[in-house]
This record gives structure tokens, C-alpha cells and sequence, in this order.
């Protein structure tokens, strides 16, 4: 999960990472109170999750409490690489000397963390890295050791910044680490981290992003996702643990197992071109030992999704058999009539692999209305896109 400015802002103040005093509005007016709140020169920031916004027109400054509002009200609302603007920061303007950067990653395929710092900060850093390779230092860092003051110390000299501002910044470097470590954040990046006229170096932007797989051991970070920016179904699938994407087309799907799935979007894909150009209305893998439980919940998500006007099962039997799928689909449809969710919409399942024979059996013998069986993925693929494209 990727966090706003602001977000990412709390956690840095919270690990003693020097940031300007800032409020967030979402208003033109909040905007007017929080400037005359910090008093003095404010720069309104727009908060969306991508980078870019000072060229973008995001990111300006204003005087005083009436021409924060004007800003606030001109940024409000504004479109940034697709991205609508519905709150903005409103924080102290630096007097800024120079501009850094400094960031911390995970790096996957070293098993470790990367620290980089540069002292060419404010711009795009890919760009630093493409033009001047060697502005850019880094650093591998042992997550079981973490990263220690003598390291990050180095770490600025071999980025060639200025001995007035080399413990400031390693010292800022040692507290990203503890953001990285304490928060479980896969990035940490402040660009520019800014030396101010006064000497003092302070994060001017934070980009944190967090890892959701550790967010049973982070009881804080739920209150940062962002459920206005989500897909209502989305989150309604989240809630049941379903591993659920909505896209654009009309054939809902469902399967067991990531790979199983990707492969159906792209049948289903495939087949619809010669109807029309019907397309996959989402991702959803119910995962391996999928219960009649979970393929309910499942179909109820994508029965619920006006945009679906057909929907694929397609299922491989493993270690969970077909024949206990087709048990499952059968109680599923039942569960769902019985809930007053009358299932108009067509559905026409595939199973194959593990007791298959057997499945098709429980499924032809239910004679469940608008249940079509089919033996293979792409013929239930046409099937379902055939149906889709009807308007079924
Ligand atoms: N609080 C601030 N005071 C003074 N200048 C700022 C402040 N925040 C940002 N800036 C200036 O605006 C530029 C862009 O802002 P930034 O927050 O980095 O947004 P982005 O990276 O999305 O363009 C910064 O490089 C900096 O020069
Ligand atoms: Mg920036």
C-alpha cells in the first residue's frame, strides 16, 4: 500500500524524521485556517499518489492565509496523471538552500535492503541515475543488522555531501531505517530531504510504501488505506479474504489458483474478440481448498458486479476434488437463492482434474437453471463470452 505525503509525513515525524509543520484541508477554507494556523509563507501541496506534482501545478506556494485558499481551491478537484486531487497539505515553506535525496528499498533479489542517497535531490532520481550514475551512492543493508550511524555516515560522504550537513543526514538515514524496520515499509524515500538557509535539514516530501502482508502485526496502518479511492467491491472482497480485482469487461471469473486465473482472463479475452470485443469483469482466485463457503462469497461479489452480464468457473481439481467443488457451486447457488439473490445470470462452469467425471455428474444431476457445464477452458471461455456479448 502506497501512502499520501502527509501519511507518509506521520510516520516519519513518529520515528523522529525532521518534517515542516503541516495540516491537511480539504477545503478552500480548512486550507485558509491551516495557513493561518502555521502563519508566515505555506506551500499547498496536492495529496495524490504519484510523483511529479510540482511540475504538475500540485505543489504551490502562497503568501498567507487568503492566498492558500485561492491555491487551495485552484489545486482542489485538479487532475494529476489521473489521479483526482481531494485533500491538500498545507505545511511551512523552507527557505530551501539545496535539495537531496535519500531512500531505503527492499531489494528482493538480494535478500536485503538498499540505501541510496544523492545529493542531486528535487529532480526525478531516474533521471540522476541515467545522466550521473555516480551522484547516486548505495549502500546494501543487512535487514538483520539494519543500518547503523558509522554506515550511514558513509553512505553521505560516498554521496558527496556537504561536511556541514553529513550528520544530519546520516542521522536521517538511521531514522528511515527505523520507519523501514518499525512500519514494515518496503519504501522510504524523501525527495528532496532539504538543507534549509538556517543549516537544518527537513524531508520536504515522503513517499512510504507499506507491505500489506505484515498488516496483521501493524494494528495502526488499516486507518491509511484509502476506502473512498477503492472499488466498493474491492473492498467487499477484502473483508472475505478474497483475492478479488475488478476490470473493465462483462465476464465475471472465477478460479483456483493465481496462474489458473491469469490464463482465464486471457481465454476469455481471446474468445471475446469475435464477440465484439467482450472482456474479463475481474481477477478473483478462491485459492486451493476453496469451500462452498468461499465459492458463494465469491459469486455473490461477481453476481453483485452490474457490469458482469455472464460468469466463468473454472476450476483444475487438486488436492480439493471437483466433485467437492461441484458440491460447493451447488450449495453456493443454493446459499444464494435461499439469501433472496436470485442468480439471473448466466454461469458456466469448467472442471477438469481431480474427479472431474464425477463433478460434471453432481452438476448435471442439480439441473441448476442457467448452469451450463463445458469440458474444456476454451470452449467455456466462448461459451461465457458468447453470453456476455448476448447481453444474457
Ligand atoms: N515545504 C516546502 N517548502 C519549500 N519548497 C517546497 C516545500 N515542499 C516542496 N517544495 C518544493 O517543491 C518541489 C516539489 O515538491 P515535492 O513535494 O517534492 O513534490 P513532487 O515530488 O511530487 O513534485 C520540491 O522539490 C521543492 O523544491
Ligand atoms: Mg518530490
Amino acid at each position: 500500500m502506497d501512502l499520501l505525503e502527509h501519511q507518509a509525513q506521520e510516520l516519519f515525524a513518529k520515528h523522529g524524521v525532521p518534517v515542516s509543520r503541516s495540516r491537511v484541508a480539504t477545503t478552500p477554507e480548512e486550507a485558509y485556517a491551516a495557513a493561518a494556523e502555521i502563519g508566515g509563507r505555506v506551500v499547498v501541496k496536492a495529496q495524490v499518489k504519484t510523483g511529479g506534482r510540482g511540475k504538475a501545478g500540485g505543489v504551490r506556494l502562497a503568501d498567507g492565509p487568503d492566498a492558500a485558499r485561492e491555491v487551495a481551491d485552484a489545486i482542489l478537484g485538479m487532475d494529476i496523471k489521473g489521479h483526482t486531487v481531494h485533500k491538500v497539505l498545507i505545511t511551512e515553506a523552507g527557505d530551501i538552500d539545496e535539495e537531496y535525496y535519500v531512500s531505503l528499498l527492499l531489494d528482493r533479489s538480494n535478500r536485503s535492503f538498499l540505501a541510496l542517497a544523492s545529493r542531486e535531490g528535487g529532480v526525478e532520481i531516474e533521471q540522476v541515475a541515467a545522466v550521473n550514475p555516480a551522484a547516486l551512492a548505495r549502500l546494501q543493508v543487512d535487514p538483520d543488522a539494519g543500518l547503523g550511524w558509522e554506515e550511514a555516515l558513509r553512505l553521505a560522504y560516498d554521496a558527496g555531501l556537504p561536511d556541514d550537513v553529513r550528520d544530519q543526514v546520516a542521522s536521517v538515514l538511521v531514522r528511515l531505517w527505523n520507519v523501514c524496520r518499525g512500519e514494515d515499509a518496503t519504501l522510504v524515500e524523501i525527495n528532496p530531504l532539504a538543507k534549509l538557509a538556517d543549516g537544518t535539514v527537513l524531508a520536504l516530501d515522503g513517499k512510504v510504501t507499506l507491505d500489506d502482508n505484515a498488516r496483521f502485526r501493524q494494528p495502526g496502518h488499516p486507518q491509511y488505506v484509502d476506502v473512498t479511492a477503492t472499488d466498493p467491491l474491492e473492498v467487499r472482497a477484502a473483508a472475505r479474504n478474497l483475492n478479488y480485482v475488478k476490470l473493465d469487461g462483462s465476464v465475471g471469473v472465477i478460479g483456483n489458483g493465481a496462474g489458473l486465473v491469469m490464463s482465464t482472463l486471457d481465454v476469455v479475452a481471446y474468445a471475446g474478440e469475435q464477440f465484439g470485443g467482450v472482456k474479463p469483469a475481474n481477477f478473483l482466485d478462491i485459492g486451493g481448498g476453496a469451500s462452498a463457503q468461499v465459492m458463494a462469497g465469491g459469486l455473490e461479489i461477481i453476481l453483485g458486479d452490474p457490469d458482469v452480464r455472464s460468469v466463468l468457473v473454472n476450476v483444475f481439481g487438486g488436492i480439493t476434488a471437483c466433485d467437492a467443488v461441484a458440491d460447493g457451486i451447488v450449495q453456493a447457488i443454493g446459499m444464494l437463492n435461499e439469501l433472496g439473490e436470485t442468480v439471473s445470470k448466466p454461469i458456466v462452469v469448467r472442471l477438469d482434474g481431480n474427479n472431474a467425471p464425477q463433478g460434471r455428474k453432481i452438476l448435471a444431476e442439480a439441473a441448476l437453471p442457467g448452469v451450463i457445464s463445458s469440458d474444456t477452458m476454451d470452449g467455456a471461455a466462448r461459451l461465457a463470452a458468447e453470453l456476455a456479448g448476448k447481453g444474457a
